[in-house]
């Protein structure tokens, strides 16, 4: 049987792609709505197929699908038509971790603004867009004439932070200093930053800095980590200064190559959420969406 209604329009779905089925579970459940029942598979030349198999007129769909990679974003282009082919009161498009964020803007002539590219085709077939984190806040004005809102991750980081007897929150670069502090400001604790220096893709140089933190439990929180570069020269700074543990917390979890076997030689603990599903995810972002859907 159906379980009831929020929605003064009809029933409210969550339609779950195949790169967030973690959260599209846990976001159903705290909306107290179903989760429609979706095929999903691939043919043989890798082209996808994606049915709905629910009846999905008159309701309100939350369509949850990350965009990255890429043959998921073209698996979330053909779930928002499939959901279109009914008669929707409204669809909300929710991308847990929007790929292509980091480029969002031409840093050389010639280049697209892939973000903003990755944007436009999202919004031509959604009324409402939901993120988590994203990486540069300039994604959201892209959807200039609907409703779009980046949600925070950090209540659930800080919450899944505190009672692990942590001294101190620790963002590895200067831009992401107020969120290493809204984390820190969660578990009670001190926050700090780092100041790091992107010499190309794969490396980063951090400037040293007497952070205190002998015998100390260090969080390093940061909203990406891909090639895990970054957290790695975090870490050694903390471990020369005798750290006694360190966790490495991120929203987005991309662990590119051989990112996560370099982390676990030098960290304690490595966590992530739910916008990237993989092996190290143990928070779920699914109440910040919830409360964001409700607003
Ligand atoms: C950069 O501005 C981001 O906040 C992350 O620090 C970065 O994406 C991490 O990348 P990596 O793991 O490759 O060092």
């Amino acid at each position: 049987m159906r379980m009831e209604v929020i929605s003064s329009a009809g029933t409210m779905f969550v339609v779950g792609g195949s790169a967030s089925k973690l959260l599209s579970k846990e976001l159903a459940k705290c909306l107290r709505c179903e989760l429609a029942r979706v095929e999903i598979k691939r043919f043989p030349d890798d082209e996808c197929y994606v049915r709905i198999e629910e009846e999905l007129d008159d309701s309100d769909v939350f369509l949850v699908q990350t965009a990255w990679p890429d043959r998921n974003i073209m698996e979330l282009f053909l779930l928002q038509d499939a959901v279109r082919e009914f008669d929707v009161s409204s669809l909300t498009t929710v991308v847990p971790y929007f790929g292509y964020a980091r480029q969002d803007k031409q840093f050389k002539p010639g280049e697209p603004i892939s973000a903003r590219a990755l944007a436009r085709l999202i919004k031509a077939n959604t009324d409402e867009f939901i993120t988590v984190d994203v990486h540069a806040p300039s994604v959201i004005d892209w959807f200039d004439d609907i409703s779009a809102k980046n949600v925070a991750a950090y209540p659930q980081i800080g919450k899944h932070l505190k009672g692990k007897g942590i001294e101190l929150v620790l963002s590895p670069d200067e831009g992401r200093k107020d969120h290493a502090k809204r984390v820190a400001d969660v578990v009670n604790c001190e926050a700090d930053f780092l100041v790091k220096e992107r010499l190309d893709g794969e490396t980063v140089q951090m400037t040293p800095k007497n952070l205190g933190v002998r015998g100390k439990k260090v969080a390093i929180v940061d909203d990406i980590i891909s090639t895990g570069s970054t957290i790695v020269k975090a870490s050694e700074q903390l471990r020369k200064q005798g750290a006694a543990r360190i966790f490495a917390v991120c929203t987005h979890g991309v662990f590119a190559a051989n990112a996560l076997d370099r982390l676990k030689g030098v960290c304690d603990e490595i966590c992530s959420t739910d916008t990237i599903e993989n092996p190290t995810t143990c928070i779920s972002v699914s109440p910040e969406i919830a409360r964001t859907a409700r607003d």
